[in-house]
């Protein structure tokens, strides 16, 4: 069996806490200088068919602090592109890697690459889910509210990877989530279904609605991200009037409880999702989630490569 990292769901509550905790962990050593070598002689490649800043670059410095070695590869660049084939191309690189990192718009490829490669695959974000993104999320949902059960996160805006996600891991761990979307953009029912089995199990709560404000009230984390993921330019002119209730904006905020944080994936298009004030407010912790993708990655590739836990 190999450690891959693809859909939160793959794991339980207390593999993830540990993975949590082990993030926490690389983070306080970095910023004490107490070094992280276990990676050395190891390299990981990173497939991007998509755009990236803070997976690509996060990973690679993750890899380099960790003691190994990062590859792009753009799947432009690489015959992957000219259409060799997901099966050979996951045989030919589990010849030379130690795991691979992918971002791709077919999740089914994902696991096909995944079924093919005798190393490790991690998601680096598929159109289903972005769970990379969540851990780090998660992270920061601890540092700044000393726990995660029983939270109420609340999700504003297109019912997407993460929207996915994030209902993933809440339900494991136990959070309760409210997902608001226009009727025509919410989350895909096949998810929600398999997440109320997982939150009948952790005692946590999902609620589904068009209202954003029913989503938000009383709500410790208010979650958005663009109502135009990527591959989906060309809708942008018929998704914008739909979501333009669901912004994140103060009033909307003001319905969460006071201490309530505001996240965001990024990247951020203010004026739409989120409003400036929001987004540069005193609740954002945008970039503190931004900065955990690489401890909480740091983890995830130390659990996939050497099975650390
Ligand atoms: N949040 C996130 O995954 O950002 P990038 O698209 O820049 O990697
Ligand atoms: N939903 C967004 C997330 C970007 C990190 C997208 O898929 O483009």
């Amino acid at each position: 069996m190999k450690n891959d990292f693809i859909s939160l769901t793959d794991f339980d509550a207390p593999t993830l806490l540990g993975l949590l905790d082990n993030a926490d962990q690389l983070k306080a050593d970095l910023k004490k200088g107490v070094p992280h070598k276990e990676l050395a002689g190891r390299t990981l490649g990173m497939v991007f068919a998509k755009s990236s800043t803070r997976t690509r670059v996060s990973f690679e410095v993750g890899m380099y602090q960790l003691g190994g070695h990062a590859l792009f590869l753009s799947s432009n660049e690489i015959q992957l592109g000219r259409g060799e084939t997901i099966s050979d191309t996951a045989r030919v690189l589990s010849r030379y890697l130690d795991a691979i990192m992918i971002r791709n718009d077919s999740h089914a490829d994902m696991v096909e690459l995944a079924h093919h490669s005798s190393i490790p695959v991690i998601n680096g974000l598929s159109e289903r889910f972005h769970p990379c993104q969540v851990m780090a999320d998660l992270q920061t949902i601890r540092e700044h509210k000393g726990g995660l059960k029983g939270l109420k996160l609340a999700y504003v805006g297109d019912g997407n990877n993460m929207a996915h996600s994030l209902m993933n891991g809440c339900a494991i761990l136990g959070m309760d989530i409210a997902v608001a979307s226009p009727a025509e953009y919410q989350v895909d029912p096949v998810v929600s279904r398999q997440v109320r089995e997982i939150a009948a199990h952790s005692g946590s709560g999902l609620v589904i609605t068009e209202d954003p404000r029913e989503a938000v009230s009383g709500a410790d984390v208010v979650y958005t991200d663009t109502w135009v993921s990527m591959g989906q330019e060309e809708l942008k002119r018929a998704k914008v009037p739909v979501f333009k209730n669901f912004q994140v904006n103060q009033d909307l905020m003001n319905l969460a409880r006071k201490d309530a944080i505001f996240m965001h994936c990024l990247p951020a298009y203010r004026g739409y999702e989120v409003t400036e004030e929001v987004f540069e407010g005193p609740q954002s912790v945008v970039f503190d989630e931004a900065e955990n993708r690489l401890h909480a990655q740091k983890a995830i590739l130390l659990y996939a490569i050497l099975g650390s836990l």
